[in-house]
């Protein structure tokens, strides 16, 4: 793999190999506010600010997509009021933050069912989503009411819908058919998948997609992931070799 030169950054080595999609598990919001005798929804609250300085460090160093798993399919199970702030919160920061997004020229857009959304919620995303479509700047993506299984099983659905209409046969059903169904198929590979917050699992997130993403897991908890923890993890990615089933010396004598 060829290096991308980091002329952007000053605290990125400048000869650092950039990723140029990066996906982030937000988690430990809840214990960040315990720690400190708060309420969860303090956590939450708090971790808005790591969002927006991911956002602007992923932008700041040249990385092309930045997704963030900012509510799971399984996270509708949390108690009804917990659910209630995330929701609130969600549209507090899509009114307050979109415009500063759409002025940086960042286009966002959100995967997900977006269905179980409430219709003024589901309207606001799609405004959002329509008022950044044309920027060119880094994708960001929020993944709200996501699964990677819905996923998989949504892309799945699409390709037997084109069977049932007769636009494929069956042997049209590959790898790159049921990729272009999937979310973010447009955007580069996921090239760094981080999770903060001291576990070490996937939690039915971008399962499809983080099939040769390196794997970054930190302890530090999401309140706490400021631009320095940020940097940490791309220059780990930087020192890692990826081989996608090539041996070591082939990959090496390839640069
Ligand atoms: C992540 O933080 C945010 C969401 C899942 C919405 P948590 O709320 O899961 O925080 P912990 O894991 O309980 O500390
Ligand atoms: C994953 O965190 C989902 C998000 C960060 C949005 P969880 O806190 O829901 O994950 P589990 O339940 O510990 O696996
Ligand atoms: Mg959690």
């Amino acid at each position: 793999m060829s290096k991308t030169d980091n002329e952007i950054n000053p605290l990125l080595a400048a000869e650092a190999k950039i990723p140029q999609h990066i996906a982030i598990i937000m988690d430990g919001n809840g214990r960040w506010a315990q720690l400190r005798g708060k309420k969860r929804a303090a956590g939450h609250k708090s971790g808005v600010e790591s969002v927006r300085s991911s956002v602007a460090t992923a932008a700041k160093s040249g990385v092309k997509a930045l997704t963030l798993f900012a509510f799971s399919s399984e996270n509708w199970q949390r108690p009804e009021s917990e659910v209630g702030v995330l929701m609130d919160l969600f549209m507090f920061v899509l009114t307050r933050e979109v415009k500063r997004l759409h002025k940086n020229g960042i286009k966002f857009n959100v995967i997900g069912d977006l269905s179980k959304f409430s219709s003024k919620l589901q309207k606001m995303i799609k405004d959002s989503e329509t008022l950044t479509a044309e920027n060119t700047g880094m994708v960001l993506s929020i993944a709200a009411n996501y699964g990677g299984r819905w996923d998989i099983t949504y892309a799945a659905k699409k390709l037997a819908e084109k069977v049932a209409r007769q636009e494929i046969t069956a042997e049209g059903i590959t790898e790159a058919a049921l990729h272009e169904q999937t979310s973010l198929a447009q955007l580069p590979e996921l090239d760094l998948l981080i999770r903060t917050g001291g576990d070490y699992r996937i939690s039915n997130f971008l399962l499809w997609q983080a099939a040769y993403a390196e794997l970054y897991f930190t302890d530090v908890l999401w309140p706490d992931f400021n631009e320095q923890e940020f940097i940490k993890a791309i220059t780990v990615f930087d020192q890692r070799e990826r081989r996608f089933g090539q041996t070591g010396e082939q990959v090496t004598n390839k640069n």
